[in-house]
């Protein structure tokens, strides 16, 4: 059944407690996630976008139960990634004139995606759809995190309906953040931040103040995955007005990966190094072959600056530290430092790859690359200490 979110607002979305991975497998999701829709009875009636594929009858069924399908005037579509526009083929076999709402790229995108010639309406930023007490407003969101995203505010119950824009991935029955353990929900924010619209820091960056410029008043900040932003949703901008603009705490994280432990002690003794030159810094360690990518990722995003280490392999680097590489590479941080060390047996090439691809990435170097021969003994893993310290001092 639907939850009564405001006067005129009924959540209609699913819930979606088992999901573990996301985008395939480019995203792990470990609270699982919620697709959230929004039905909006007025003198007229709104649906703010729908849910995943898998759940389209499922969310059908229950918008049913809701509403008499033939009542709802206008579907608003404010972003047509599949988790949201995926049950919309099944919904229009049962409304198929129905106005869509939707920027110009929603329109095309959507046309990509299900090749139907829906009676589809573009809207721009300030346009507004009057539903009786209340009004609908939209707002291009433009690259965030798609082309066609935008935000819908209601005004009457001020709310903003943000969709990606402010979400986490997380399952739960409460929908409001009031309900739910904090650490939790900005960790799950953080992380979605991270690494689904840190690349498009920029537009955040732009859109955040555009819309504080636009002096809406704000009760409920509702996006299309997670919790909605009821208490001092005021919180969740402030968050995204620090993470769209070099997000460095004072924090170091080493990222490795070994073979017969030899860049593990390396990377073990370089943290110790650290911690003794400077002891207010927090410095974590991930092997990336045993660790989720995507919470490392995370960690990376908020540290200002980042050690990889890895044995040479065929002149080259392991699978877990190039995928890792890799998507550094994509989330373009700025504003961090970096620094590459590993093992080897005949040729210390490995170190080279890493450093190239994190200065590529945007990440310079402070340091040359550290490389240690076979095993390190006491001597070597001072060498490696001494690297940390050093390190601490080229910040
Ligand atoms: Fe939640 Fe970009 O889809």
């Amino acid at each position: 059944m639907g939850k009564l979110i405001s006067q005129h607002v009924t959540w209609v979305g699913k819930t979606d407690w088992q999901l573990t991975k996301f985008h395939g497998d480019e995203l792990s999701t470990h609270r699982g996630s919620s697709y959230n829709s929004y039905l909006v009875r007025d003198k007229k009636v709104a649906l703010i976008d729908t849910v995943w594929q898998p759940f389209d009858k499922e969310f059908v069924e229950r918008l049913k139960d809701e509403i008499d399908l033939s009542k709802i005037d206008y579907i608003i579509m404010n972003h047509n990634e599949i988790d949201h526009s995926g049950a919309l083929p099944e919904l229009m076999r049962y409304i198929p004139d129905t106005p869509i709402y939707c920027t110009k790229n929603g329109e095309n995108i959507m046309r990509g995606h299900y090749h139907q010639d829906w009676n589809f309406v573009n809207v721009h930023t300030g346009d507004t759809l009057s539903l009786g007490d209340t009004t609908l407003m939209f707002i291009e969101a433009p690259m965030l995190h798609w082309p066609d995203t935008m935000f819908t505010y209601l005004k009457g119950d001020n709310i903003l309906f943000s969709n990606d824009g402010f979400g986490q991935h997380l399952a739960s029955e409460s929908l409001f953040n009031d309900t739910v353990d904090e650490g939790i929900i900005m960790a799950e924010a953080e992380k979605y931040y991270a690494n689904i619209l840190a690349p498009f820091n920029p537009m955040v960056k732009k859109k955040i103040a555009e819309l504080l410029g636009l002096g809406l008043e704000i009760d409920m900040i509702a996006p299309s995955h997670g919790v909605i932003w009821k208490d001092n949703p005021e919180k969740i901008i402030e968050m995204y007005t620090k993470w769209c603009e070099n997000y460095n705490l004072n924090q170091i994280t080493i990222v490795y990966d070994t073979m017969w432990s030899s860049t593990r002690r390396m990377a073990e003794c370089i943290a110790e190094g650290i911690g003794e030159a400077d002891p207010a810094v927090t410095v974590k360690l991930f092997n990336a072959a045993h660790h989720d990518k995507n919470d490392i990722l995370t960690e990376v995003f908020h540290s200002k600056a980042v050690l990889v280490g890895c044995p040479t392999i065929n002149t080259g680097v392991s699978y877990a530290i190039a995928g890792l590489l890799e998507m550094i590479h994509g989330l373009k941080l700025k504003g961090k430092k970096s620094a590459a060390f590993g093992s080897y047996g005949w040729a210390p090439t490995g170190t080279k790859v890493i450093q190239a691809h994190l200065e590529d990435a945007g990440i310079p170097a402070v340091l040359p690359p550290l490389n240690m021969n076979w095993v390190p003994d006491n001597n070597s893993l001072e060498s490696c200490r001494q690297y940390g310290r050093d390190f601490v001092k080229a910040l």
